[in-house]
């Protein structure tokens, strides 16, 4: 209803990549994610390649996904790859503990995942089994995957039809090593660590990026020894973080579409709680590897709300609304601003799971407000990040307050520069202001995502309620561009 105003400047370009790896996705065998969801029923009548839905694996070419993430999560950690190989109906079944009691026919193993990677033009990222698998178990898997001579691994490989070696360069060395994964200390986790990554070796022309298990949100300590005590063979180091609208891990995490704006105020602020994990992670890494070397690889964020009342609890289905938008945006910013240390990133999880970029039903398939984000800021993929010092209004509710409006800017290799800004603010819209200084430019266009409400959502008989639509209330002002961003809006503007 107010207008406030916003203004920001936007600086020089340095040499500093947007590393396309940050809008990295995730698919651990949890719910629907896998099976009914990339992989589904022979006889469900969609277009398939084999197993593949054709319509989700197009919709994530689109939006260009750089690389996925399998297959867990806590599932990784109780995964062993030999059953999911060779003769599918001959493949031994398993219980997924973690996520539902239900039974893992492992129609779904590595050869399956690596033809998805292909067929997705993106790059696998395997987390392998430390918490109850061996080091020789790992070791194989490696040389399986990557070994391009005579062994008989590779004989195997080639039975089961690849010759080639897969050349797998992202590599986790296990997950959540503090909790599902293992329960360990990170004492303990930096000598497994070094173990397992020792015999976890670099092929030709397929060497390792070697991730370890990372903290969860604000457990500094933890980035603290694992930095201290693995000092080599380590490309990064993961940050696991959810947005819980209600911040509590015990009782209801909040409903996804049936909230109030005091919990839409309450997720926006504990999503903005990245900003200070990422900073402080950062820091302590800085004490070890000033030169930046290794990365900080979040590679598990988004919201995590209450699963969709009717479904199985373990299977994580939950429906996803402008919030959930507003939310990948903001995170998507934070990323971007702090591409010199984060490289790499995985929302959980897309399809089906938790904030899903697609939610399927049979055979009808529904695209996310989250889906639409990573859309719009594909174009900040391997882009040059534009630094942006900003003065924002706050977003204010019972007291509390917030900074009302997000952005981040980078130049691509044809010249042209995108900025994404975010209005959290649910009632006021922002008159905001960036200037680009010494940066030359001529003509603007932008899209806007936004709704009446931040809980309005996309259906399956309504899918395109909350889309991408052309937006053209940004004008140029001398060096300046000019915006007015509507409350609760996501806006994304092309300069050239
Ligand atoms: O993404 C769901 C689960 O959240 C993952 O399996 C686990 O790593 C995390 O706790």
């Amino acid at each position: 209803v107010f207008a406030q105003s916003a203004k920001a400047t936007i600086g020089a370009e340095s040499n500093l990549v947007i590393s396309k790896h940050i809008y990295g996705q995730f698919a651990e065998h949890l719910g629907r994610g896998i099976y009914d969801g990339f992989w589904v029923d022979p006889k469900m009548p969609v277009k398939k390649q084999d197993r593949y839905r054709l319509d989700i694996v197009e919709a994530l070419k689109k939006i260009k996904i750089p690389n996925l993430r399998w297959p867990g999560g806590c599932f990784a950690d109780e995964y062993h790859w030999r059953d999911g190989i060779g003769v599918r109906t001959s493949r031994p079944k398993m219980v997924n503990t973690n996520w539902g009691g239900v039974t893992e026919d492992n129609s779904f193993g590595t050869h399956e995942f690596l033809e998805l990677c292909r067929l997705l033009g993106c790059e696998p990222y395997i987390s392998g089994n430390v918490g109850s698998g061996t080091v020789q178990e790992m070791s194989n898997w490696v040389e399986y995957l990557n070994f391009d001579g005579k062994s008989p691994l590779t004989d195997l490989r080639a039975k089961n039809g690849h010759g080639k070696p897969y050349n797998v360069s992202f590599w986790g060395v296990g997950n959540e090593s503090w909790g599902c994964g293992g329960n360990m200390t990170p004492e303990y986790y930096s000598d497994e660590y070094k173990r397992y990554a020792i015999f976890a070796k670099d092929y030709n022309n397929a060497k390792l990026k070697k991730i370890a298990t990372g903290p969860a949100g604000d457990n500094y300590n933890w980035t603290e020894v694992v930095m201290k005590n693995v000092k080599k063979d380590i490309w990064g180091i993961a940050l696991h973080y959810y947005t819980l609208p209600t911040g509590s891990w015990t009782g209801s995490k909040g409903s996804a579409t049936n909230f109030n704006e005091d919990a839409y105020f309450n997720t926006m602020r504990n999503a903005l709680k990245m900003e200070e994990y990422v900073t402080k992670h950062s820091a302590i890494m800085d004490k070890y590897d000033p030169q930046k070397n290794i990365a900080l690889v979040v590679d598990e964020w988004g919201v995590w709300t209450d699963s969709e009342p009717g479904t199985n609890p373990g299977f994580l289905y939950q429906q996803n609304s402008l919030r959930d938008a507003l939310v990948a945006a903001s995170t998507l910013n934070i990323f971007n601003n702090h591409a010199e240390r984060v490289k790499m990133a995985n929302l959980a999880q897309a399809i089906n799971v938790l904030q899903a970029l697609i939610l399927t039903n049979k055979e009808k398939l529904v695209f996310t407000p989250t889906y639409h984000i990573f859309d719009m800021y594909k174009v900040h993929q391997d882009a040059k990040l534009l630094p942006v010092k900003i003065d924002v209004p706050e977003y204010e509710f019972n007291g509390n307050k917030i900074p009302a409006v997000n952005v981040s800017a980078s130049k691509d290799a044809s010249g042209k520069i995108h900025l994404t800004i975010v209005n959290i603010d649910n009632h006021k819209s922002v008159d905001f202001k960036a200037d680009l200084g010494n940066v030359a430019w001529n003509t603007v266009t932008g899209q806007i995502l936004t709704g009446t409400n931040v809980t309005n959502i996309n259906t399956f008989t309504n899918p395109t309620n909350i889309r991408l639509v052309a937006f053209n209330d940004a004008k140029k002002d001398g060096s300046s561009v000019s915006v007015k961003l509507p409350a609760h809006s996501v806006v994304s503007l092309e300069l050239k």
